[in-house]
């Protein structure tokens, strides 16, 4: 991220939840939040998607959309299951604690500082007032520990905690996306959703390939670099290392076709994957 600067690729998530109320189909995903947080022009192209594949960008903004449904359905069964506290990570301008405002559960919505600020300037600029359930909690992974950010801001380790970890860990640095699903694992019973992105193949034949590429070097050139990328095995590992007891991944096509999108013949497993798992 560019020092003092809020994240652009935060705008760009949200423009595609928004985008995706008015224009998909089908609808994966319903916020009725998403196009008033934006508080822009929704139907515009955003300024990493110009003059890419159309078919890859809806698809991309299909996955954008399934991996919140996801989320959300997670939410929603660890609180029905007595879980109350849930924490998003790097929460860009997700609308949660909107959607859940009304459940019995603390909302922790961390963030990078310079972000957490922009986005409590659009909510007020919009009108949507901060329920009592939302704690901010301004934290920079790369130089605080998460431990440290939500002891202060009162979760309870001793608790069971879900966390949502959306669009974040490619951005992060290795050892930054470990700390963070070792401190999440470190709790007696924690959830976690969270994705992941797969190695940019290197052939250059690959069109779709070059267009992931030609969108990784966009938001390299907006400060906010793709850094870090496993495959399902790794992954898997890591996890199982870190004492998740519970390992869920699946592709982007993997998730799109259990929601009903069709995805064509495209069988792949590169592109960004989702996981779930959960401690206990
Ligand atoms: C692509 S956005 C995703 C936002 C949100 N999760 C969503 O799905 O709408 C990336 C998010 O990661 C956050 N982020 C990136 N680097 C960070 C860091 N070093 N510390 C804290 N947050 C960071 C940005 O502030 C931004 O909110």
């Amino acid at each position: 991220m560019q020092t003092g600067r809020p994240s652009a690729t935060a705008m760009a998530v949200a423009h595609s939840r928004a985008y995706h109320q008015l224009a998909d189909e089908p609808r994966v995903f319903t916020d009725p939040f998403a196009v008033r947080i934006l508080g822009e022009s929704v139907l515009a192209e955003t300024e990493f998607d110009h003059g890419l594949d159309p078919d890859l960008v809806r698809q991309r903004r299909l996955f954008i959309n399934a991996r919140s449904r996801f989320a959300d359905d997670t939410v929603a069964a660890a609180i029905s299951r007595g879980t109350d506290q849930v924490v998003i990570l790097g929460a860009g301008l997700d609308t949660t604690a909107y959607r859940h405002g009304s459940a019995k559960a603390r909302i922790f919505e961390v963030d990078h500082p310079a972000t957490q600020e922009w986005k409590r300037r659009r909510l007020s600029g919009a009108r949507m007032a901060i329920p009592n359930s939302l704690t901010f909690v301004p934290v920079d992974f790369e130089n605080t520990t998460l431990a440290a950010g939500l002891a202060r801001a009162g979760l309870d380790s001793n608790r069971s905690a879900v966390y949502v970890w959306l669009g974040v860990a490619v951005y992060l640095t290795r050892a930054s996306v470990d700390e963070t699903l070792r401190y999440i694992a470190s709790h007696a019973k924690s959830e976690v959703v969270f994705d992941y992105f797969y190695p940019v193949a290197a052939s250059p034949d690959d069109l779709t390939a070059a267009q992931v590429q030609a969108r990784a070097d966009r938001v390299a050139a907006a400060g906010e670099p793709w850094l870090t990328f496993f495959t399902a095995e790794e992954i898997r590992d890591i996890l199982q290392d870190f004492g998740y007891s519970h390992v869920d991944d699946r592709s982007a096509i993997e998730l799109l076709t259990s929601y009903g999108v069709p995805v064509g013949s495209r069988v792949t497993d590169s592109g960004p994957h989702l996981v779930y798992a959960c401690t206990a």
